[in-house]
């Protein structure tokens, strides 16, 4: 198939985008893309490309750009429920830590998960996999953490996986079982913490070699943050998992700077997510790592809060960022990382330009599969959108909206997208 006459044709080819770096669309003007089967074959001029594959099947994207398949690097995309009342409760005046210390937020949600019929839990799930679909996600992160006990964490796994393998949406397992200390273990967090490294971690291994073989380790991640776990117990959980085999991220300085973005450069952590309260030292250790800095502006916008990720500050440390939806139902329950790019460019103060590389190539890097997705290149897979816009920066200045036209997921057309 040959997608041609594209206004701009977005390629984001040449690899992850660093510091000063960031925001290298490789664009083509009047551009194509030819796909055989979920590979791409060529990127170039729609004359070129014209003139040399005149019988493959055409689509013409005139008016219109092209670009690669978002890719969302951290979601909490399985949970049963809603925390609509929460919601409610923060703007009469609650923080969010106040609702988690006094038994709601996240653990209002493992109640509702772990009573959750699995059928029910994948049904919902599934509801907001096609919504990402539409709004042009076409890979995701996917985290468990709303079990929080050995078994109820082993079947979010095991539905991901069988979530993953439906298709057509991709999903990148993430091993969450330190979200939060569940209340058979409220005061005793060393206890959770013992749990998790001498029971969890090795069930999940075990689990996924036996059921899903030949499948990477999925990562493991832990929340470092008051009310969570601390410096030491989430240095424990992630050396534990480094030393069984999985990669690793973490939840750090959402509220607090513990010193978890130290703490991921130095482990190497694939990503370190959420990135508010980063302090200049940390952030110089992280920038100088391989580990993915990952913002979630959607966090502060929906928690209503003034501080968001030192976004400048880490490029220009020379660090490596990307953008994610961190869609949660407590603080960011949002579907669109077209609206991730919008608040980035305000309140990251990235261009559109520097915002799509980051939900792209640099998305793809934060969770390693810049090799397969996130740029439009030779080889790689043809996860691409056909916009309803001409120019990329349409993306960021419009919000509310949804700009994806079309979706190609693997090559080939979603047909719910319209
Ligand atoms: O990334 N911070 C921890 N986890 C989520 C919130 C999850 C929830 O509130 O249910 C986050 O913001
Ligand atoms: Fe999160």
């Amino acid at each position: 198939m040959l997608i041609h006459s594209a206004s701009q044709l977005l390629t984001l080819s040449g690899g992850p985008q660093r510091g000063a770096d960031l925001g290298r669309l490789g664009i083509i003007p009047d551009g194509a893309v030819l796909f055989q089967d979920e590979t791409i074959l060529e990127v170039g001029p729609s004359a070129d490309l014209l003139a040399r594959y005149p019988h493959e099947i055409q689509v013409s994207a005139a008016g219109r750009a092209v670009m690669p398949g978002f890719v969302d690097p951290h979601t909490h995309l399985i949970w049963a429920g809603d925390r609509a009342a929460e919601f409610e409760m923060r703007l009469e005046g609650k923080t969010y830590l106040e609702i988690l210390a006094a038994g709601g937020g996240i653990l209002s949600t493992v109640r509702a998960t772990r009573s959750a019929p699995r059928e029910q839990l994948l049904a919902e799930t599934r509801t907001r996999m096609q919504s990402l679909l539409r709004h042009g996600t076409t890979t995701a992160e996917a985290k468990t953490g709303y079990g929080l006990e050995t078994g109820a964490e082993l079947a979010e796994l095991e539905a991901l996986y069988a979530l993953d393998a439906q298709g057509p949406i991709e999903l990148a397992p993430t091993f969450l079982g330190a979200h939060a200390v569940p209340p058979e273990y409220k005061d005793r967090p060393d206890g959770f913490t013992d749990l998790v490294c001498s029971e969890m971690l090795p069930a999940a291994k075990e689990w996924v070699e036996k059921n899903v073989p030949g499948r990477p380790l999925p990562f493991v991640d832990v929340f470092c943050e008051t009310g969570a776990f601390s410096l030491e117990q989430s240095r424990r959980i992630l050396v534990t998992a480094r030393g069984l085999g999985f990669p690793l991220k973490i939840h750090a300085d959402e509220f607090d700077n513990l010193g978890g973005a130290s703490l991921a450069a130095e482990l190497g952590a694939v990503s370190a997510d959420h990135l508010v309260k980063t302090s200049a030292k940390d952030i110089r250790a992280l920038a100088v790592s391989e580990t993915v800095a990952v913002a979630l502006p959607c966090t502060p916008f929906g928690l209503a809060e003034p501080h968001y990720t030192p976004a400048r500050e880490i490029l220009a440390a020379g660090g490596l960022l990307a953008i994610a939806s961190d869609i949660n139902p407590g603080t960011a329950w949002c579907e669109s990382m077209q609206f991730v790019i919008a608040l980035a460019c305000r309140y990251l103060a990235l261009t559109p330009a520097q915002a799509i590389a980051a939900a792209t190539i640099n998305a793809a890097a934060a969770i390693r599969r810049a090799d397969r997705v996130g740029s439009l290149e030779p080889g790689k897979q043809a996860d691409l959108l056909i916009l309803s816009v001409p120019d990329y920066r349409h993306l960021g200045y419009r919000f509310g909206v949804n700009l994806v036209q079309e979706v190609f997921k693997k090559g080939k057309l979603i047909p719910t997208v319209k």
